[in-house]
């Protein structure tokens, strides 16, 4: 089957967080029709939160449609054809065995992050995180009165590593209860390997750190990279970690607000569970339920066409830069479909980087410093977009930097 990703889809009139809404300085959304195609060489081109701009798998949009048509909308549990989808699909890919009553489900993977937080830590503990990293780890972690630690991730020869000294060091203070892994890595697009995985789980867990593992975007990988599972190092990694996982980067369905989280320790997911009750959690989203299960039954072909189409972008994007913006570093894809871009030798603010990218370019990125100190100079790319839009943002962006 073939997969149209170069057409743009309609965003207006459907509450696209990417496409009808701008934060301003104070984090308000402002909704606009700033990005709308009316406005020609004017529009603004949204590239930044991790949105796919392409339809999800048919499979999945007509699953929904059934399950629409049939009109009843009431309260909702996942059935057994929901587990078996979900166990088969990280069986089939990456050979881990998920037993059932393991799988937690939660409205997201960001709510799941602050409730283990609550879970698992006391207010005044700390909480070890890889900056430059996913901003709301920082604002799950400091919104819920712990302390962040970041064992900062190394900027080494052209690709980031993982400090180990460092992890070790901060690992054994006894205020660190828990450690937030980025697998694969958003922003910088790592995919930690097996010794990398090895060498921070055995760190961790011989000081006692809880490991989450955030492997939301553990599908969306380059082709040629190998992505492994923190729980599928061993045993003892699997006991002593929860891993977070959910169909909505993958066949982009964030909007359909479900997560499920694998907790093997059976005290643990009790724990968990008591939270969940105390919160009110419960139940599913409909169109959720029914949208996972075709995409992991039915989505496999599309994923890997999306991949290959993002690749693609990645590719010319990076050749356009070679050719025509020598002084813009994009750093190697690994995973995820976003991008990690240096432009620190353009010797710039980054009140002046902004005002370069969002005024004179119009082209809406994530800043790196939002990810925190260490991401300064640099800007987070989202590629799963048509190939004309980033062909277009990089001819703007070459225009803005040439008029500097
Ligand atoms: C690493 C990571 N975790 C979690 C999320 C969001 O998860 P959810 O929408 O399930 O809350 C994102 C979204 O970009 C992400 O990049």
């Amino acid at each position: 089957m073939s997969f149209d990703f170069d057409t743009e889809v309609n965003k207006f009139g459907i509450n696209s967080i990417k496409w009808e809404f701008i934060f301003d300085a104070q984090h308000n959304a402002v909704q606009g029709d700033h990005a709308h195609p009316r406005h020609g060489g004017e529009r603004l081109l949204p590239m930044w939160v991790a949105d796919m701009d392409f339809r999800c798998p048919p499979a999945v949009i007509d699953a929904i449609v059934e399950r629409a048509k049939r009109g009843v909308f009431g309260y909702a549990m996942p059935t057994d054809s929901y587990y078996e989808a979900v166990i088969n699909w990280f069986a089939r890919r990456y050979g881990r065995s998920i037993q059932r009553n393991w799988i937690v489900m939660t409205p997201g993977v960001v709510p799941a992050l602050n409730l283990m937080i609550q879970t698992y830590t006391q207010p005044g503990d700390k909480i070890l995180i890889q900056r430059p990293v996913y901003h709301p780890f920082t604002f799950a972690i400091e919104n819920n009165g712990r302390e962040v630690v970041s064992n900062s991730l190394l900027l080494q020869d052209g690709r980031y590593q993982m400090d180990f000294d460092d992890l070790a060091a901060k690992a054994a203070d006894p205020a660190v209860k828990m450690a937030i892994l980025c697998s694969p890595h958003n922003p910088v697009s790592r995919v930690w390997t097996a010794e990398e995985l090895t060498r921070f789980g055995e760190i961790c867990l011989d000081n006692d750190v809880l490991v989450i593992s955030d492997e939301i975007h553990c599908d969306l990988i380059y082709p040629g990279v190998q992505f492994t599972s923190f729980a599928n190092i061993s045993e003892r990694f699997a006991q002593h970690s929860i891993v977070c996982t959910a169909p909505s980067k993958t066949f982009n369905i964030a909007g359909l607000k479900l997560s499920n989280i694998i907790i093997p320790d059976e005290a643990r997911r009790a724990q968990f569970g008591k939270t969940l009750e105390r919160t009110g959690i419960m139940g599913v989203n409909t169109f959720g339920v029914v949208a996972t299960e075709a995409a992991y039954n039915l989505g496999e072909e599309w994923l890997t066409a999306v991949m290959a189409y993002v690749a693609d972008n990645y590719h010319f994007m990076r050749d356009y830069l070679e050719t025509h913006l020598p002084q813009l570093h994009l750093l190697p894809a690994e995973g995820t479909y976003l991008v990690w871009l240096d432009c620190r030798a353009l010797d710039i603010s980054p009140a002046e980087r902004k005002k370069l990218i969002f005024e004179d370019a119009h082209l809406y990125l994530d800043e790196g410093e939002i990810f925190g100190p260490e991401g300064a100079g640099f800007e987070r790319i989202n590629l799963a977009c048509p190939r004309w839009l980033l062909a277009e943002a990089m001819d703007r962006l070459k225009a803005s930097i040439n008029n500097l």
